[in-house]
């Protein structure tokens, strides 16, 4: 049995830094981990100029402090008024590398998203005109579909549009979470590729109502049935270079995730290597994990492989219940469990 496994180091591409105490509290789990991370520009405001960007940037870096290697790859909020002219400029200053397109009110923080894509003509033939991706949160806002079918639902009557109109449109789907999601990426005759977070590969919809309600358990997408995330796991250790690491680690603090009306979101950056690699372990699938985690999605991007490597070996490790204190205190993905791989650095 393979008793230790080292990669070049990984990415994430798509994660949730917050800002103020939270960034203070959480960036360096992910930059422990990851060399570098798409960072999701859902801050309230939403960070949608090159200014906001930049300044984002700056914070990030000095909640890291002097001497961390982590590059933050910045984001751009798409709104329905949004200049495309100010995107090209971030793309061309190498301040943002990618869009992210939230279907207002899909999620945490999208009441200033898009309302209707079609709006966007100007925006989506810039970037296609230009090569900078689009990132998309695909689930349909209408309140009359069914919450686990409004990915499938984004799919069909938002995404093959999508495509179709704009057919060198470079398309990350963020954190897949259906057999729809997943043959539609493996299918599809474009330039589209999806992220896949831990969540959706190691629990069902069932962990949300384990006992009682799972707070913990929520995030969006919503976790959808097991033979979807047996869909989405045999997606991710394929070896298609269209799937790769991206997190959505989405901290909330604990009195915001256990209340009458919880936050979505999991926080999962510290383990996330552990979770991930437990995965791909289980599925006999070790020699696939670099490609995931460290070689598809820069591809994608077109951004160079890092250097370096790091090393996880095969040692138990405990999840904690609780990471960080008071006002940032939050509850990391499977706490209280053990995973089968420690991260070495
Ligand atoms: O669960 C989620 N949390 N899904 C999202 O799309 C946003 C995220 C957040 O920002 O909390
Ligand atoms: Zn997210």
């Amino acid at each position: 049995m393979t008793q230790s496994l080292t990669i070049r180091r990984p990415d994430d591409w798509h994660v949730h830094l917050r800002d103020g105490a939270m960034l203070e509290a959480v960036a360096r789990h992910t930059a422990r981990q990851f060399a570098r991370a798409i960072i999701m520009p859902n801050l309230t405001p939403p960070v949608t100029n090159v200014e906001a960007a930049k300044a984002y940037r700056a914070r990030i870096m000095a909640a890291l402090g002097e001497g961390s290697d982590f590059t933050p790859l910045m984001t751009c909020y798409l709104t329905d008024g949004i200049d495309p002219a100010e995107i090209e400029r971030g793309y061309a200053e190498g301040v943002f590398a990618a869009c992210k397109l939230y279907p207002a009110h899909a999620t945490t923080n999208s009441a200033h998203g898009v309302t209707d894509i079609r709006a966007l003509t100007g925006v989506l033939e810039t970037l296609q005109r230009i090569g900078m991706p689009l990132l998309i949160h695909g689930e349909v806002t209408d309140k009359t579909v069914d919450i686990f079918d409004r990915e499938a639902v984004f799919v069909e009557r938002t995404l093959a549009p999508l495509t179709r109109d704009y057919p060198a449109l470079k398309i990350v789907l963020e954190h897949i979470t259906t057999a729809e999601a997943a043959a539609f990426v493996t299918d599809a005759d474009h330039p589209i590729a999806a992220t896949i977070t831990p969540q959706h590969l190691m629990i069902n919809r069932n962990a949300l109502f384990d006992g009682g309600l799972r707070p913990h358990a929520y995030c969006l997408p919503v976790l959808k049935r097991e033979t979807h995330r047996l869909a989405v796991r045999a997606a991710a250790v394929s070896g298609s270079p269209r799937f790769f690491l991206g997190t959505d680690s989405a901290p909330h603090v604990v009195g915001a995730k256990e209340s009458g009306c919880g936050c979505a979101g999991i926080f999962n950056a510290p383990f996330a290597l552990e979770a991930y690699l437990s995965v791909f372990d289980e599925e006999g699938a070790l020699a696939r994990f670099e490609g995931f985690a460290s070689e598809h999605g820069a591809r994608f991007y077109g951004l160079p492989l890092n250097e370096g490597t790091v090393t996880l070996v095969r040692e138990d490790v405990v999840v904690p219940d609780r990471i960080g204190e008071g006002d940032a205190s939050v509850v990391p993905f499977l706490a209280g469990a053990t995973l089968g791989w420690r991260f070495k650095g």
